[in-house]
């Protein structure tokens, strides 16, 4: 190709043929393997969500038992990764602690191998098992505690809670929590999916995958945008204020956080079912002032950022649910790579499946044909 055409963040430039997941981002409509991610978030849950995303399908009842029962099964770390994540620094964010967590975890389940579906299998499992032990024990001995081990009899969601905290979430917790984890899960070719893609296509092992992933996820743009929008809603500080504060950003050209998206011009559908859980969440706990301010703002926005085809994105209203759960501000993006883990794993199959190296191309601007200068001569 002697002069390619160049898009700024490959835009509308096909990365993959993918069958995992779909977006029609006029219509707000996401499909995982076909179905609506709202219908998945009301009828399923995480584990059936995950088979489905892997697999192809949804699972039948032996599948799901046995999946469940491996999940499980492989809940617990070895004791040297957590003596790993107690050298961490405290202060660290735990993006980080997750990231080489999972680097880590790969020193411990070598792979030179990734042509053998058997084992690729079982580091698909031990991968969606480990992730939220990491992401709590660290969490939990960062602030001085003791790490809580995973618990056997219960859910996926609900385990990574207890982990947490130390005792169980109420049910309806527990459902805000998985459906939070289905609406995460995957999101077509987005920049963390193309980054496992691209480190799955040399075919390095799937802890190298993934950690690639977690480190493309960590960005503000990406999925640190969700601890962004709650310090935006802190510093707009109450519902008067917000039209006037937006006004002020869009003329001074500020992102709004929370706002936006590559694919969606219309209010992305996550959103929607995020809003109403929300909702539900604060039938049980209190509603707190932050959702106000961001309903406010959101009316403001589809005013004024409507009509370029901005409207709220995944992140505008998870934060706010998670830390109406007690949930601390720097666990979102880990909750969200927890989540994801099944989408970025689903397309590292797909890609291994029949892989080429991604190398593109670039379009060369720089100079050529200069003299080396010596050292001394330079002026
Ligand atoms: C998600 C995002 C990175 C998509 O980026 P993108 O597709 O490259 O879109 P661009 O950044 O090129 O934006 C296109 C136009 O919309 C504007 N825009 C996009 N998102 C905006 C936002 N959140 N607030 C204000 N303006 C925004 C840009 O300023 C640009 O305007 P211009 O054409 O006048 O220069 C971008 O919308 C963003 O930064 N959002 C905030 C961060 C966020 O919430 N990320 C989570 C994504 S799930």
């Amino acid at each position: 190709m002697s002069n390619p055409e160049f898009r700024p963040g490959l835009a509308d430039v096909p990365a993959a043929e993918s069958g995992i997941s779909f977006i029609d981002g006029k219509r707000a409509r996401l499909e995982y393997r076909g179905i609506a991610v709202e219908t998945l978030a009301k009828e399923s849950f995480f584990e059936e969500t995950s088979w489905l995303l892997l697999k192809g399908d949804l699972p039948r009842q032996k599948e799901l038992a046995d999946f469940d029962a491996a999940l499980k099964e492989e809940r617990c770390i070895h004791f040297r990764l957590l003596d790993a994540l107690k050298s961490l620094p405290e202060n660290g964010h735990p993006m980080g602690a997750l990231q080489a967590g999972t680097a880590a975890l790969g020193m411990f389940h070598p792979m030179s191998n990734v042509l053998n579906p058997a084992n690729n299998w079982e580091a698909v499992i031990r991968l969606i098992a480990k992730l939220p032990t990491i992401v709590a024990a660290f969490h939990r001995l960062r602030v001085g505690h003791e790490a809580i081990a995973p618990r056997q009899d219960l859910g996926h969601a609900a385990n990574f809670y207890y982990m947490l905290f130390g005792k169980e979430p109420s049910a309806a917790v527990t459902r805000v929590l998985d459906a939070c984890l289905i609406l995460h899960a995957e999101h077509t070719m987005n920049a963390s999916t193309f980054s496992a893609r691209v480190t799955g296509s040399t075919l390095a092992n799937p802890y190298a995958v993934i950690s690639s992933a977690i480190g493309t996820l960590s960005g503000p743009l990406h999925g640190g945008a969700n601890e962004e929008v709650l310090d935006m809603l802190e510093e707009i500080a109450s519902a008067e204020n917000a039209k006037t504060w937006l006004v002020d950003a869009v003329a001074t050209k500020k992102k709004i956080m929370g706002f936006g998206h590559r694919v969606y011009k219309v209010k992305d559908p996550r959103a929607t079912v995020l809003q109403d859980l929300a909702e539900k969440v604060f039938a049980e706990t209190n509603r707190p002032y932050a959702y106000n301010i961001a309903t406010t703002l959101e009316s403001a926005a589809n005013e004024i950022l409507g009509p370029k085809g901005i409207y709220p994105n995944v992140d505008f209203y998870s934060g706010i649910v998670y830390q109406n759960l007690g949930i601390p501000k720097d666990l979102f993006t880990p909750i969200f790579a927890i989540a994801r883990v099944v989408g970025w794993l689903s397309h590292w199959l797909e890609q291994i499946s029949n892989n080429r190296i991604y190398r593109p191309e670039q379009v060369f601007v720089g100079k050529s044909d200069q003299h080396y200068i010596p050292l001394e001569q330079r002026t």
